[in-house]
């Protein structure tokens, strides 16, 4: 097999996605091309393929919930897709006619890929194409022998081992039925042959549907030829209910985390780090158990990743450590610096170098310098804070007014001490110091003391003067009551 799929002359190859159907058995009110595998919808999954594999136009079939599959896949591939609106789904067969009327199919080839089959490998298709093309047969199919071949279209061949037709299951009697080779609904067609042929399917089966694979009895009747190929059934697995999909999701997600620790990433328990596609980790970066990075995470080199940790679409910076059961989304995080345990970063988040954020710290929109602090319980939202401050455990800046947000500002080398509320908006100079317990409403200049205090009452002696009061109200209490009169 050849290392690059990318086939020497593709001029021609149109690629069309069969993405129209609801996906009865996913039991979902979302269209099962929009369901994901490791962060990415299924459709996206055919549509890369088909870029993999050199397809110079890419035609999805969309019908059910067709705007939202378009906005998915147009937000994933922004150009060099286009979309066939399939309205009524009345077969695969249709399906592939919807788009030769919208998109036309070419001189050429025409791949046809399944939006459900997501983990077929370019050098698969690659294989197909060619075969097609060297036998110049009209029909080129992937197939795989399973020993439990229920629900697909067994592939029917002559003594001599020539591929006659496919009969689906639902169609098939017993001893068609008995078959373990079967169709894996990926298929390489001769463009002229598909064109004319399509016009020829008719509904007349169990589903009265038009049967896409129909054509390969067809090609037969009309004296064409039809190959085959094989591949394992893991790659080329089509996901029809919620426990495939899960399968097929762990083992992509094994894939990713082999080929991650093959890269020089470490992984305490790779069976429960959950690396979503598209996530960069750079070498010598350590996970523990039961991580997930999510999104367009980007992990740089030597960073580690604590236990329990959840990163959503953030940046950790080189030799960071993120501490277990941290919460990032749409972070950055720098050199160094420290978070959690327990640390809830939120979008805008921004930690230059050497930050330490510590325990039950809520961040939001908050951009702190290099080799602050903000170690314990506190929320920092819409602050922007300078280099070297010192902020306080349950330090809490007021920005929200019920209505409008506002900001707080810290020049470098502030101090707040503990248990202060900022309230925004407020600024705070250059090493200005804040006594705890304070309510700062009003700015502070550089180099000032602030602090807000109620005078501190001391009573002495008073614990021990309520003891014996008590102790004096009980005993009355415990007394018998004097009988009335002798
Ligand atoms: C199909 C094949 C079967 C093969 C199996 C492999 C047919 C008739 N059968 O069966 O031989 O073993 O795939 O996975 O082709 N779709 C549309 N429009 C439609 C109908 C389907 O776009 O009108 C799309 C679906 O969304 C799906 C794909 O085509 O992505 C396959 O359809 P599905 O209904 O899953 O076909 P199978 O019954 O699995
Ligand atoms: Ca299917």
């Amino acid at each position: 097999m050849d290392a690059t799929p990318s086939l020497e002359n593709s001029a021609l190859l149109t690629a069309i996605i069969l993405a129209a159907g609801q996906g009865t058995r996913m039991k979902s009110g979302r269209a099962k091309v929009l369901h994901e595998l490791c962060g990415r919808p299924l459709v996206a999954f055919a549509i890369a393929q088909a870029r993999a594999v050199g397809a110079t136009r890419i035609v999805v079939v969309v019908g059910h919930q067709a705007d939202e599959v378009r906005v998915r896949a147009g937000a994933l591939f922004p150009s060099g897709v286009e979309f066939a609106l399939q309205e009524e789904q009345l077969g695969t067969g249709h399906a592939v006619r919807i788009a030769r009327d919208a998109a036309g199919l070419g001189e050429g080839e025409v791949l046809v890929l399944s939006g459900d089959v997501p983990l077929v490998r370019p050098q698969t298709l690659a294989t197909l194409v060619r075969a097609r093309r060297e036998s110049g047969a009209a029909i080129a199919l992937v197939t795989s022998d399973l020993d439990e071949p229920t629900g697909y279209g067994r592939v029917l061949k002559d003594e001599s081992g020539r591929v006659l037709r496919v009969v689906e299951h639902r169609d098939a009697n017993a001893s068609e039925r008995a078959v373990h080779g079967v169709n894996m609904g990926l298929y390489a067609f001769d463009a002229k042959f598909l064109g004319s042929a399509l016009d020829a399917l008719k509904p007349d089966n169990a589903q009265g549907e038009l049967y896409l694979t129909d054509l390969i009895g067809l090609a037969n009747a009309n004296g064409r030829e039809v190959v085959a190929t094989k591949a394992p059934y893991a790659e080329t697995r089509g996901i029809n209910d919620r426990a495939e999909l899960a399968e097929a999701e762990a083992s992509l997600r094994r894939e990713i985390n082999l080929a991650l620790m093959k890269s020089g990433v470490t992984m305490r328990d790779p069976s429960s780090t959950y690396v979503e596609l598209g996530v960069e980790v750079a070498d010598d970066v350590e996970i523990e158990p039961q991580v997930s990075l999510r999104g367009k995470t980007r992990i740089a080199t030597g960073a580690r990743i604590g236990q329990g940790a959840v990163i959503v679409d953030s940046t950790i910076g080189e030799g960071a450590e993120v501490k277990p059961y941290s919460h990032l989304d749409g972070a950055v995080v720098g050199a160094r610096s420290l978070v959690g345990p327990f640390s809830r970063l939120r979008p805008g988040t921004e930690l230059a170098e050497e930050v330490h954020v510590g325990n039950f710290v809520e961040t939001k929109k908050a951009r702190i310098g290099a080799k602050s602090k903000a170690n314990h319980l506190t929320y920092l939202g819409d602050a922007v804070i300078g280099q070297g401050c010192n902020i306080g455990a349950g330090t809490i800046t007021c920005n929200y007014d019920g209505a409008k947000k506002y900001e707080t500002r810290m020049g470098d080398g502030v101090f707040i001490g503990s248990d202060t509320q900022l309230v925004a908006p407020v600024a705070l100079g250059d090493n200005a110091y804040v006594g705890a317990g304070s309510t700062i409403t009003k700015d502070v200049p550089a180099d000032a003391l602030a602090f807000t205090r109620p005078p501190l009452t001391v009573k002495e002696g008073w614990v021990a003067r309520r003891k014996a009061k008590l102790a004096e109200s009980a005993v009355g209490e415990s007394k018998p009551k004097k009988a009335g009169g002798t």
